[in-house]
């Protein structure tokens, strides 16, 4: 089978390295694909947006499986796009139609699903910019700090959390005013929940499911969680306080209801569905749906699945994913983030990437990087590459991956040197 990865960063690096070690796999393309991508796939000059071209490209290569990384292209409709030609009725697409994209695409959307599905998450309220009063008004009512969230896609940056009422007044206003373009031009304000953050990860064929290894992701730019928030400094899988009773809990309050509200509200689902969550003294509650897998969460949860990526992608088309087992490593994974200087504000690009020798059975997922014309690793991005190692337990794991990232280097390389290190102590594990 042919597949085609659509995305760049270091998720689709961790997906088609993954895809590319299956026996069912006879050749992985990665569009647009990064410098890293081609030790074991094809990068191809695809714009993932671009449906028209995608599909050429599938038709062109006979591609059986189309993975979409991403969520943009999900919730713009790709999925939808490919249904409504029947030729293309049985390549394999990993990723929802663009109604269960919306879970992703609307967090006023995602916020009333959750409400009709019953499932614990912050109280809330939503407002456009003709009802500020009442915005200020619900504000008031809450206890600070005070979450603003764009409804729209906004890159990852939509959420404000702001610890004064004042503070909070303006930023809202600032959103409605167009902050975040269209996306913030309605604004779901809730109630701040005090816990530890944990991504759970499903994969569906939209009745049948299976929870995925879970991971924690460092989302803050500098140590001790302080900073802006990033796209994702570090992950880890799996994460300590993450067994028994709790995922009992993750699985019965909000795996289990989210999809059996998308059946009976007759919206088909297959892929990824992503949680993420809040354990608030040992109780889950959703912060926000995607509809793919995270980054760089991807980077340490899919060196520990040992099962056949093409075979349970294949399970997910075929709907009979109930027939699948899931094999998971008891091993550990840590993954750091190296990124450029200045990020997640502005950075330069096009420095040279010295990526060392890989001899310790780290793994190096690409994420901004190019290729000059002689073939030479070059940044071009803020996330630049995720240095993946397994261990026996957390502290080797972050060994062998800080092992690692001492052979890397490139102008202004920053990463964090605390990532697992919270998950270290007593005291977490709650
Ligand atoms: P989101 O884009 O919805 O994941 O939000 C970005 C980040 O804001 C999350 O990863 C949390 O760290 C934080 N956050 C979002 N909603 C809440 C909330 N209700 N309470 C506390 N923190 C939140
Ligand atoms: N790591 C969080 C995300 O992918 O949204």
């Amino acid at each position: 089978m042919k597949i085609l990865v659509l995305g760049s960063g270091g998720r689709e690096s961790a997906l088609s390295w993954k895809l590319s070690q299956s026996v069912h796999a006879e050749k992985v393309y990665v569009a647009p694909g990064n410098a890293g991508t081609v030790q074991w796939a094809e990068n191809a000059d695809v714009d993932p947006m671009n449906f028209a071209q995608v599909k050429e490209f599938v038709l062109e290569k006979g591609i059986g499986m189309l993975v979409v990384g991403p969520e943009d292209p999900l919730v713009a409709g790709i999925h939808d796009y490919f249904l409504a030609d029947p030729n293309f009725r049985d390549l394999a697409i990993i990723g929802p139609c663009r109604q269960g994209a919306r879970l992703e695409g609307s967090k006023e959307y995602a916020k009333a699903f959750m409400e009709r599905a019953g499932i614990p998450t912050a109280a809330y309220a939503v407002f456009g910019k003709e009802q500020i009063g009442q915005a200020k008004a619900f504000l008031k009512g809450l206890k600070p700090p005070y979450v603003l969230k764009a409804d729209g896609l906004a890159a990852g940056k939509g959420v404000l959390i702001e610890p004064g009422y004042a503070q909070a007044c303006a930023s809202l206003e600032a959103m409605l005013e167009g902050k975040f373009g269209p996306a913030s031009s309605r604004v779901v304000i809730e109630e701040y929940l005090e816990g530890i953050e944990l991504s759970v990860f499903v994969l569906t064929d939209g009745k049948s499911y299976l929870i995925l290894p879970e991971a924690k992701d460092y989302k803050k730019a500098g140590e001790g969680d302080t900073g802006p928030n990033t796209g994702g400094m570090g992950s880890v899988s799996p994460v300590p306080f993450a067994r028994g009773e709790f995922m009992d809990k993750v699985e019965e309050r909000i795996v289990k209801p989210t999809l059996a509200r998308l059946q009976a509200e007759r919206i088909p689902y297959t892929g990824f569905l992503f949680v993420g969550l809040m354990n608030v003294k040992g109780d889950p509650y959703v912060i926000e749906y995607n509809v793919r897998m995270g980054d760089p969460e991807t980077e340490s949860v899919f060196p520990r699945i040992e099962s056949d990526l093409v075979e349970l992608f294949q399970a997910v088309h075929a709907g009979r994913l109930h027939e699948e087992k899931l094999s998971i490593s008891p091993l550990t994974a840590a993954s750091v983030m190296l990124v450029s200087g200045g990020y997640p504000g502005s950075y330069k690009k096009g420095f040279p990437v010295e990526t060392g020798s890989g001899e310790d059975g780290s793994l190096l997922f690409h994420a901004g990087t190019a290729l000059d014309a002689e073939g030479r690793v070059l940044t071009a991005g803020g996330r630049v590459m995720a240095v993946t190692a397994l261990g026996e337990d957390l502290e080797s794991a972050c060994a062998r991956a800080y092992a690692r990232v001492a052979q890397v280097a490139f102008e202004g390389m920053r990463f964090r040197k605390d990532i697992g290190k919270d998950l270290l102590g007593k005291g977490v594990c709650e």
